[in-house]
């Protein structure tokens, strides 16, 4: 399939990996109309895309996302009901719509600012790492608006209450090792080491059977806010349509490796997968 191409984001290949670039470097990449759009329409069109196997999301330049654009999201739709509606719509659903349901494993890499209502599609990755000085902040306070959308949401899904209530209260700053230890990424690295600690991720997740990485993400989304008993029932339903879904876990291919051929132990790592 050739790649498309976007006025505000920018599509670029490793192999199996793709990086969407969010590429409004001159303005931090703050999110237009146009960059919701744009984006919108490029996670629809990878998420079909056979060659993909895992999306890394970052940004050009020294950003990686400065939120919402104050001028073209914000004021230049105020008078344009519309425009603003259609804007809105396409924000939350790439944001959190597209992102939290995506078929392939998703991975925020933050170079450099991450404001605002940047901190939506951060949560709606499935993993996120981030450069030790990215600078982070619920900066809405600062102006006089709350974190909308669902920023307040994200945080209270994310963080414990205490960290939520804090940085929204203040929109206090901080940094990439300190997004480690409020739970907001996984890890936080030099700058320098920062697309190699990514791909590094990246690559592990493509040794896994995407099938059960899909299910397992669907899986782990749905029971967050489910009773124990439901999320039993869930898991069960879930694990019978893999079986179905998926030849070499329907043929438990793994556990007659484990526990017949002896030919590895799954506590420490994946097996060899036939090369698709
Ligand atoms: N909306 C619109 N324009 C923006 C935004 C934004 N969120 N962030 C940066 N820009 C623009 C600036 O206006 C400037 O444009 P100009 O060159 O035409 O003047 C350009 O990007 C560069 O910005 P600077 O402030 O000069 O860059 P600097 O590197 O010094 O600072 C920083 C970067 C810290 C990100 C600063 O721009 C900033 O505080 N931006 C606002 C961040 C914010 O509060 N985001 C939340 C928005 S509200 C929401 O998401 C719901």
């Amino acid at each position: 399939m050739a790649d498309k191409t976007y006025e505000n984001v920018k599509i670029e290949r490793e192999g199996e990996i793709t990086f969407l670039i969010l590429n409004r470097p001159e303005k931090r990449n703050a999110m237009s109309p146009g960059l919701h759009y744009d984006m919108e329409d490029a996670l629809l069109f990878l998420n079909d895309d056979p060659q993909t196997k895992v999306v890394i999301i970052t940004g050009a330049g020294d950003s990686w996302c400065a939120g919402q654009d104050l001028k073209l999201y914000f004021r230049e739709t105020a008078n344009n009901p519309a425009e603003r509606k259609r804007s809105n719509t396409a924000s939350h659903h790439w944001r959190h719509d597209i992102l939290t349901r995506f078929s392939k494993p998703t991975i925020a890499m933050v170079n450099g600012f991450c404001f605002g209502g940047a901190f939506t599609q951060l949560c709606s990755c499935d993993f996120a790492i981030a450069a030790e000085d990215a600078i982070f902040g619920l900066s809405e306070v600062n102006w006089g608006i709350i974190p909308g959308g669902i920023v307040s949401w994200n945080l209270t899904d994310m963080l414990l209450p205490r960290h939520a209530m804090y940085y929204a209260a203040t929109g206090e700053s901080f940094d990439g090792k300190r997004a480690v230890e409020i739970g907001l990424v996984n890890f936080a690295v030099p700058k320098d080491e920062l697309k190699a600690k990514t791909l590094e991720l990246a690559n592990k997740l493509l040794k896994l059977n995407p099938n059960v990485l899909r299910f397992t993400k669907e899986g782990v989304r749905a029971v967050r806010h489910m009773r124990a008993d439901d999320a039993r029932e869930y898991l069960g339903a879930k694990q019978d349509s893999l079986q179905k879904a998926d030849k070499e876990i329907a043929d438990r291919v793994g556990m007659k490796k484990f526990l017949d051929e002896k030919s590895y132990r799954p506590g420490l790592g994946p097996y060899q997968r036939p090369q698709s």
